[in-house]
């Protein structure tokens, strides 16, 4: 918990609590006790409070909020315990001091970190507020404006950034715990009034009042509708208004709110999840516990139009040796251009000091046309046309030519893993590497193992994922996988509503109120309408292979809707033909703008097909497009395509923009009540019987039987419901 020992003059008080020494009440009271210890022994003269492991301390137990009142009280008051004692305290910071960790640290005189440290407070990416007088005794260190953008982003700044701030007072490249020593035994005697940060005044600015307001239209824009940026914002403001006790209470009274605010148990929980996720197993007992990656000392991408040059970027960036194979010399030099573009642009965001990205070195990054450079990779990602003979003519060409152990990873949104798989002489090494557009900016790795792939070759993209710095999610093999199968009713759902009433700008406005960056019709026109009109001509859902005396709106006795194929035939597939369900001010254009075209073309379509138009609520419009995508989320689950509902909620917070604060939409579903949400969808598809979309499924109705069980429980009644067939 907390380990004493003397160094003669110097107590030393360890925080040991695996694996990021979280400040546990049993963390708190040993400190307490080690302080108290050190006081009453008139042979010590100082303090030095360090972390096990070379990790400072990632603060309060996250887990723990569920009990809240306790640790976070006792966690202010040992803060001040530590700041009034009459003994010089040197706190000594190696890896990381977050949160209630950098809290700590405040309490203490003085600071020695790591120049390997990272600190920040980042509780309000918890929903929270820094609950131990950190708002109050951040501002005084280092003066509001930076304290604001700490504590309002929770970044982590390094140890260097922190020196120049003024958060540490000396930063070391050997023994941090040594140096602090050394600095406690220095600072034996010395006043300690003007080291005690709450008896500081917060540095004034010129025009303190005209620098708040534009900070907060600041913090306001950028929170997106979650509300602790603004209460951190609020508690800092209180540091410049009034004395630090009464800031202190402002603090905690703000504490409070978002404590009991749901946002702030679906930032924890999301937290946790993306961790869970991290544990994965299939249904044939492969798991993260007993797999072993491979390593990746070099890759190859295949293809690089909008797909494969995020990638081939984000490899550069993560110091991976990277081949980049094009069809033909003219695609090969399109592609070069728009690769370096992104690296140059990359390059230039890298922090100063940090290592340089070597993109000019042939030896780092090769374009080529010739597959036979593909020999000695020990990975390759192919990121072609959307085509499934043209995947399986490159997979059986790469069996061929790769090395006998390099993983073959297709970067397919939709198409059958074990049949690209069934063109190769290796099945086992072949995988599903899902990037989201753009791939070197968006975080989710959506990983499929076919029935084939081993366990080795799973590890290895997990492993992968990791380098990239990317959440990789692995999942079963479906067409859609898991976030784009989830994406299917959602989006059908948005359509149907214009056909039966509504408008683009209505369904997005609704969505992007609840938190989504893009609505669903903003987001085909970025994407791409023929994207999805190929992949239906693919299916026989629309184009020439229809049967002759097809209902226009129906497939195989489903509902089914042509607008967007009738879109896709007047060539407006979106923003890269400056129209799509919204007309743009030019191709390529991004400021989407209603179409009194589209309305019209709207119109016409309810007339031609006896549709009365009518007035659609948001409920309705919101209940109709998520309650279908949570609802094929339960299906997912049922079939073991993924291992619980936080693998989705990861997904859908890092791939598809659900708003993080919201959970993700099995949380989400958790918190409507799953009782609630099967109602809806009862109700729904009463109206329409020909949607199975909207049909609940199985497994929804058997945990609405039982009440609303927590998320944790819900895989536990799947297995109780399998074992009993
Ligand atoms: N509480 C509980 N568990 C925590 C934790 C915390 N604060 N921080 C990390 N963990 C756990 C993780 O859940 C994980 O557990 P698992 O092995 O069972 O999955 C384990 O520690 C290791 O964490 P990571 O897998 O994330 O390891 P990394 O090395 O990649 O990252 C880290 C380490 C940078 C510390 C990262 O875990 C992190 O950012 N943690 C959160 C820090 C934070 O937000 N602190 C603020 C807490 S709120 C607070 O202090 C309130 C106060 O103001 C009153
Ligand atoms: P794209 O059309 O932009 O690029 C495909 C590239 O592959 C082209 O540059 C083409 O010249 C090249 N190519 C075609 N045949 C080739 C061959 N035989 N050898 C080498 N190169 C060849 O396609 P995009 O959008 O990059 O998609 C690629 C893959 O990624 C598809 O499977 C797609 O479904 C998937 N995907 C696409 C996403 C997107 O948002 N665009 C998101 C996630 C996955």
């Amino acid at each position: 918990m907390a380990q004493y020992a003397r160094s003669p003059a110097v107590a030393v008080i360890r925080l040991r609590n695996p694996p990021v020494n979280t400040l546990s009440f049993a963390v708190l009271q040993a400190l307490e006790d080690g302080l108290e210890k050190a006081d009453a022994d008139p042979s010590v003269k100082a303090v030095m409070i360090c972390g096990e492991n070379g990790k400072f301390s990632a603060g309060a137990d996250i887990r723990g909020f569920s009990s809240p009142n306790r640790p976070v009280k006792s966690l202010a008051a040992l803060v001040s315990l530590i700041e009034s004692s009459k003994k010089p305290v040197v706190a000594a910071i190696e890896g990381i001091a977050l949160g209630g960790g950098l809290e700590v640290a405040l309490g203490c005189h003085y600071r020695v970190a790591h120049v390997k440290a990272r600190m920040g407070l980042p509780e309000v990416t918890l929903g929270l507020l820094p609950g131990a007088e950190g708002t109050q005794r951040l501002p005084r260190l280092i003066g509001v404006p930076a304290a604001l953008d700490m504590i309002t982003t929770g970044k982590h700044i390094p140890a260097t950034e922190a020196l120049k701030l003024g958060l540490v007072d000396e930063v070391v490249e050997e023994n941090t715990v040594e140096a602090a020593i050394r600095l406690a035994n220095k600072v034996i005697g010395q006043p300690l009034g003007p080291r005690r940060l709450s008896l500081k005044p917060v540095p004034k600015l010129p025009d303190m009042e005209a620098f708040l307001s534009q900070a907060r239209v600041r913090v306001k824009k950028q929170a997106q509708g979650c509300l602790a940026p603004e209460l951190c914002f609020q508690a800092v403001r209180a540091a410049t208004q009034m004395p630090f006790a009464d800031g202190v209470r402002r603090e905690r009274e703000l504490f409070m709110v978002l404590l009991s605010s749901g946002q702030a148990r679906a930032l924890q929980y999301a937290f946790l999840a993306e961790r869970a996720a991290q544990k994965w197993t299939t249904p044939g007992g492969a798991s993260w516990s007993s797999a072993t990656p491979q390593p990746v000392r070099s890759a190859a991408v295949i293809g690089l139009g909008t797909m494969g040059r995020g990638i081939v970027t984000s490899l550069v960036k993560a110091n991976i040796p990277v081949v980049a194979l094009e069809q033909d010399l003219e695609y090969l030099n399109t592609g070069r251009k728009a690769v370096m573009l992104l690296l140059e642009r990359e390059a230039m965001k890298m922090e100063v000091g940090a290592q340089t990205l070597d993109f000019h070195n042939p030896a780092r990054l090769q374009f080529t046309v010739d597959f036979d450079s593909l020999r000695d990779v020990d990975l390759v990602i192919e990121a072609v046309f959307e085509n499934m003979a043209l995947k399986k003519e490159i997979f059986h060409k790469l069996s061929r030519i790769c090395k006998p152990g390099a993983l073959l990873c297709t970067n397919t949104s939709a198409l059958n893993i074990d049949e690209i798989a069934s063109a190769t002489s290796r099945p086992q090494q072949v995988i599903g590497t899902h990037f989201f557009s753009p791939a070197h900016v968006m975080r989710l790795l959506e990983i499929i193992y076919g029935r084939h792939t081993s366990p080795t070759a799973i590890a290895t993209a997990v492993q992968l994922a990791k380098a990239l710095k990317k959440v990789g999610v692995v999942v079963g093999n479906c067409f859609g996988f898991v976030g784009n199968r989830m994406m299917f009713p959602y989006v059908q759902q948005a359509v149907f509503l214009l056909e039966e009433g509504s408008r683009p700008e209505a369904v997005d406005r609704v969505l992007e109120d609840f938190g989504f960056k893009i609505g669903p019709f903003r987001m085909s026109d970025l994407a791409g309408l023929d994207v999805g009109w190929r992949s239906r001509q693919g299916q026989g859902l629309t184009g020439p292979s229809v049967p002759a005396g097809t209902p226009a709106r129906q497939r195989q006795g489903q509902r089914y809707s042509p607008l967007p194929d009738l879109l896709c035939e007047s060539g407006r597939f979106g923003q890269k033909t400056g129209k799509g369900w919204y007309q743009y001010e030019k191709a390529g254009g991004r400021t989407a703008t209603p179409d009194p075209w589209l309305h019209s073309l709207l119109a016409q379509y309810r007339d031609t097909h006896g549709i009365e138009p009518r007035f659609i609520d948001q409920e309705e419009i919101l209940e109709r497009c998520l309650f279908s995508l949570i609802n094929e989320g339960f299906a997912i689950l049922a079939e073991g395509i993924a291992s619980g509902p936080e693998h989705l909620d990861v997904i859908y917070i890092n791939g598809y923009g659900w708003p993080k604060h919201k959970g993700g939409p099995m949380f989400y579903a958790s918190t409507v009540g799953l009782p609630r949400v099967l109602a809806k969808l009862h109700k729904y598809s009463e109206a329409h019987p020909d949607v199975p979309g909207l049909q609940p499924s199985a497994f929804l109705k058997k945990l609405a039987a039982v009440g609303n069980p927590p998320i944790k429980e819900w895989m536990s009644y799947l297995s109780q419901q399998s074992s009993r067939l």
